[in-house]
């Protein structure tokens, strides 16, 4: 399979905050932007993969700022590394300032799913190849991300965690 750059994986998703999306605060309830994040990141895997994409884990969110209501707010996705049958997605929020326009961070989250067949079982993706110094980046450390979370899973032992290991090493 032909390698795929990040950038043909990014996806943009910008959408307002309403009054039932809020908490009794009025800022935007967490559930929400986790669905936000969940649909611009599906979409972003499935552009790689070209195949039905699951969500497998979500293994990093920072609610660093609060988004109240009336805001407009940006999600945008790409993947930032591919395995053989899953990838990892990062994602960024951003809220818009109403007078100037500006962007600000507001929330960041790392993402994984898995590529299925019609039955739901894993199938093989294209390799990423990353181009920038931050695409680059984060591909090499995708790999400590995916053993720590397949480790808090349950699904691998930490002796078998290499690169998660060598962390610790130095
Ligand atoms: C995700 C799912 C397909 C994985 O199935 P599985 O039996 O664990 O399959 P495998 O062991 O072959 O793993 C498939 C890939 O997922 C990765 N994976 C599985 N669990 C993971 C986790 N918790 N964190 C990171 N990667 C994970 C594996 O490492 C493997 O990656 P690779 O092929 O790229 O090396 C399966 O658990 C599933 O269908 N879950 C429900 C998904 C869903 O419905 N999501 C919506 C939320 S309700």
């Amino acid at each position: 399979m032909e390698a795929k750059t990040p950038k043909e994986s990014k996806t943009t998703y910008t959408d307002l905050v309403l009054p039932s999306e809020t908490n009794p605060l009025n800022n935007l309830f967490g559930g929400e932007l986790l669905a936000r994040m969940d649909r611009a990141a599906s979409i972003s895997a499935r552009r790689h993969s070209r195949r039905i994409v699951v969500t497998a884990s979500v293994n990093h969110v920072a609610f660093n700022r609060s988004i109240p209501v009336g805001s407009v707010v940006t999600v945008e996705a790409i993947v930032s590394r591919a395995f053989r049958t899953s990838m990892e997605v990062f994602i960024e929020v951003y809220v818009e300032d109403r007078e100037s326009g500006l962007r600000s961070l507001s929330n960041e989250a790392i993402y994984t799913f898995v590529a299925v067949d019609d039955l739901g079982s894993p199938v093989a993706i294209p390799p990423l190849k990353p181009e920038t110094d931050l695409e680059i980046s984060r591909y090499d450390a995708a790999l400590r991300r995916k053993q720590l979370s397949l480790v808090l899973a349950g699904k691998m032992k930490a002796n078998d965690a290499t690169e998660l290991k060598a962390l610790f090493e130095d």
